[in-house]
Parts: C-alpha cells; sequence; structure tokens
C-alpha cells in the first residue's frame, strides 16, 4: 500500500486506537433535505470538533464546511437515483477524480447494491473507482446499501462487504446484526457500522457499543446523531465509547448530563451540580461491558 494512501486512511481510523467516528451528512443525495438536515451549515458546525471525518457529498462540501477545517472528507462521488425515482439502486459515479482531489477528499464514497437489479453495475463501478483510486493513493470506503426486499442478517451482510472487499475497497460500511463478528470475520479490510433510522439515543449507544464489541472500527452515524434532542451532548457520547472505550451507561449519563447543562444555559436561575465527564475512563481498548445487548436497528 502506497505511503499517500496509508497517510489518509490514517487520517480516518486513528492508529492510536484503530478506531474511527465518522459524522454523516451525506443523506441529501437520494433524500434532498432530509429532517434536521435541512441547512447542513447548521447542523455542521457545532459537531465538527467531535468527529474523525465527514462523510458527505460535494455540494455540501463546497458550500457547507469551513475551507479552514483539518477535519478529513469522505466525498461520496456516487449518486443518479432519487428517493422517489423508480429504483435507489440505478447509481453511477458521478464525481471525477480531479474534482476529489481539488476538494482534497482523504476518501471516497459509493454504494453498491448487492442482490438488487442494478447490482452488476454498482459493483463494477466500484471496481473501476478503486483503480482510480489507487493511482492517486485515495483510500474507497463502499457502501453496502439494503434493497427494502433484503433482509440485514449477517449471511447477506457478510455477503456484500466480501463482495467489496474483493472488489478492493479499503473500508466497507455495513449494518450492525445479530452474529455481526461473522461479517467482520469474513472480511479482509476494515468494518464501520452505519447507524440507520433515528432510535432512542441509549439504543444508538448500545448499537456503537455493540459494534466495536463485534469488531468494527467505529461508526458512520448520521441521523442518530443529528437528528438527537441534543446533536453535540449524542456526537459527545459516541465519541465517548469509540475512543473512550466506555461502556453504554456512562455514555448515557454523559449523554444526559451534556444535555441537562444546554437545559440550564437556557435557564440562568439554576446552575447545574453534575460535573462534565469530558475525559475517557478506561484506558484498555476493549470496553468494559462485556455482553452486549440486542438494539433495534432498523433503517
Ligand atoms: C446513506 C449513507 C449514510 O451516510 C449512512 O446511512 C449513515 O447515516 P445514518 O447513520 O443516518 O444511517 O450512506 O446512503
Amino acid at each position: 500500500m502506497d505511503w499517500g494512501l496509508k497517510n489518509r486512511l490514517s487520517q480516518i481510523i486513528k492508529p492510536q486506537n484503530n478506531r474511527a467516528l465518522m459524522l454523516a451528512v451525506d443523506h441529501g443525495y437520494f433524500l434532498g433535505p432530509t429532517e434536521k438536515l435541512e441547512n447542513p451549515k447548521k447542523v455542521i458546525a457545532p459537531l465538527l470538533k467531535y468527529c474523525d471525518s465527514l462523510m458527505l457529498t460535494r455540494g455540501v462540501q463546497r458550500t457547507s464546511v469551513p475551507t479552514s477545517t483539518n477535519v478529513p472528507m469522505v466525498l461520496r462521488v456516487s449518486g443518479g437515483s432519487s428517493i422517489i425515482g423508480e429504483d435507489l439502486s440505478q447509481e453511477e459515479i458521478t464525481v471525477s477524480i480531479k474534482d476529489a482531489i481539488r476538494l482534497n477528499a482523504s476518501a471516497l464514497a459509493m454504494s453498491i447494491f448487492v442482490g438488487s437489479k442494478y447490482e452488476h453495475q454498482t459493483i463494477v463501478n466500484l471496481g473501476k473507482l478503486v483503480n482510480e483510486a489507487e493511482e492517486y493513493g485515495i483510500p474507497v470506503l463502499a457502501v453496502t446499501a439494503v434493497g427494502k426486499e433484503l433482509g440485514k442478517d449477517a449471511r447477506y451482510l457478510s455477503l456484500a462487504c466480501r463482495i467489496a472487499a474483493e472488489q478492493g475497497a479499503h473500508i466497507v460500511k455495513t449494518y450492525y446484526c445479530d452474529n455481526f463478528d461473522k461479517v467482520v470475520q469474513s472480511c479482509p479490510v476494515p468494518i464501520i457500522v452505519a447507524g440507520g433510522k433515528k432510535i432512542p439515543e441509549i439504543d444508538a449507544l448500545q448499537l456503537t457499543y455493540n459494534s466495536i464489541k463485534g469488531g468494527a472500527v467505529g461508526v458512520d452515524m448520521g441521523r442518530n446523531i443529528w437528528q438527537s434532542e441534543n446533536p453535540v451532548a449524542m456526537i459527545r457520547a459516541v465519541r465517548h465509547i469509540v475512543h473512550g472505550n466506555a461502556t453504554v451507561d456512562q455514555a448515557f449519563k454523559l449523554y444526559q448530563t451534556l444535555r441537562n447543562e444546554k437545559t440550564q444555559q437556557t435557564k440562568p436561575q439554576h446552575k447545574s451540580n453534575q460535573p462534565t465527564q469530558t475525559k475517557p475512563q478506561h484506558k484498555s481498548n476493549q470496553p468494559t461491558q462485556t455482553k452486549p445487548k440486542p438494539v433495534a436497528n432498523k433503517k
């Protein structure tokens, strides 16, 4: 692997602990103005300093991210369908490698739709994107998108992740599922977990915890952060698990503390007695909670 590619990968998956916290804000590429992401600039601004990288489209990057940022960009380069169109799987590569380089992308992201009508097209496009990106030392993240009719179980997700890795993807994004460790074990490249539909904060923290416990390097989370009642508190709680090895309870307490502080600030007559827990409590790379609890994660 070339120096440039390794260097870019290390911006996304932190070499100190082999963990990654990506903030996903690319939803508009097929969903349009997604609820609570209507104004990406406002959403991104307070969250930027808490993520390791930002997953987005070139349109949002150019219009809504300050050029002064040091946060690495994972640029979505696929698209071509919409939520009201005929088939979401009919995607092509829409961004040239030259434009990705102009945007200083640290990685390129695209979806493959295994088991769908346009499976062939999207898998071939992944191979072609890897060919081009490797020339410039840019890693490719493959998103294993799931058609409505397909179950998100370990058998299907293992198939999709393995195919992505075989085509040369350097990171694969997928969903958490029962027997998730089997998905991880049969995929030779790092796996990162998508958050999925908004669920209660504690469940999203459990999902984060379970994903890491199951062998993922981290999460690429969107809706469960910026659709949260308190997005900053939520991203900091997720970070507490990903980089602080916190348990779900510890992370949820941090979420509540930060959320309550915000509430107190809006009522100046009361001062919060709650300490803000910002530092990781555990130094080990393994989260301390031993048994992952099940989590509802329906997209
Ligand atoms: C959309 C994506 C999103 O980035 C991904 O689904 C993560 O966002 P969320 O946590 O909201 O699911 O790739 O196709």
